[in-house]
């Protein structure tokens, strides 16, 4: 019974997903972290693959970029596929100086001026919560794992290049409490919600509104191979 934009069968995927934007940092968290992997969706090269983590069956599925994809997907992955909760792991760019690249984020909430939650049910909350059971239990993981994590409220954007403001983000800190922006958790969380389903969302920063902080392609690939493993980590739990 797959969907238009899932080509999945019914008890293809685990119980929990863990959600990157992007298809290529699915396969390497399927290849490289999980066994027994079986690759259970391409549509439009989106992949989703289920698998085992220390004997756990675990999904990992790809969002695409921005609130309708990953709309589209974890509404389909909770309704159709019987999904109790997504992890989503991904980047942001942080707004404040205390948020250093590659630091790891939990949003503990996230605001949005998008339409997507008053579109699809009428809710006019500009601000959507993900699961505190799953929240609590990545935080309890991280301390096992001594792995710093700062808990903060982040901006889901639906536009990457804002001109309207001439590039100022600054109200979305002061009026908002934003932190870090990224593109998608506001949806994930509103449909989360809405189905009585679980969700969180892990990022690390990759870049920064107010910092000049250089990168290397080696600490990028470690710092997001920390946040996989404690999300893989808090997954089995
Ligand atoms: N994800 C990572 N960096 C971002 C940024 N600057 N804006 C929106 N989403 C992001």
């Amino acid at each position: 019974m797959a969907t238009p934009h899932n080509g999945a069968q019914k008890g293809d995927f685990a119980k929990t997903v863990l959600m990157p934007g992007d298809p290529l940092r699915a396969k390497f968290i399927a290849e490289t972290f999980l066994d027994d992997v079986k690759l259970v969706t391409s549509v439009r090269n989106v992949y989703g693959y289920t698998g085992t983590y220390k004997d756990v069956p675990v999904s990992v599925m790809a969002s695409g970029m921005g609130m309708p994809s990953i709309g589209i997907y974890s509404y389909e992955l909770y309704t159709q596929y019987d999904v109790e909760n997504i992890i989503r792991i991904g980047s942001a760019g942080s707004y404040v100086p205390d948020l250093h690249v590659y630091d790891v984020v939990l949003a503990n909430s996230a605001y949005s001026g998008s339409s997507f939650a008053r579109v699809q049910n009428g809710t006019t909350d500009d601000v959507m919560y993900p699961s505190v059971k799953i929240n609590d239990t990545i935080l309890k993981t991280a301390k096992i794992l001594d792995i710093p994590v700062k808990v903060e409220r982040i901006h889901s954007s639906d536009v990457f290049y804002e001109e309207a403001t001439n590039g100022s983000f600054e109200r979305y800190v002061t009026d908002h409490g934003a932190k870090a922006v990224e593109m998608e958790s506001f949806a994930l969380f509103h449909n989360a919600n809405v189905l009585g389903k679980g969700a969180a969302c892990l990022l690390t920063i990759s870049d920064s509104f107010v910092l000049d902080e250089d990168t290397t392609a080696e600490e990028r690939q470690n710092s997001f191979t920390t946040m996989m493993k404690l999300a893989l980590e808090a997954a089995i739990q």
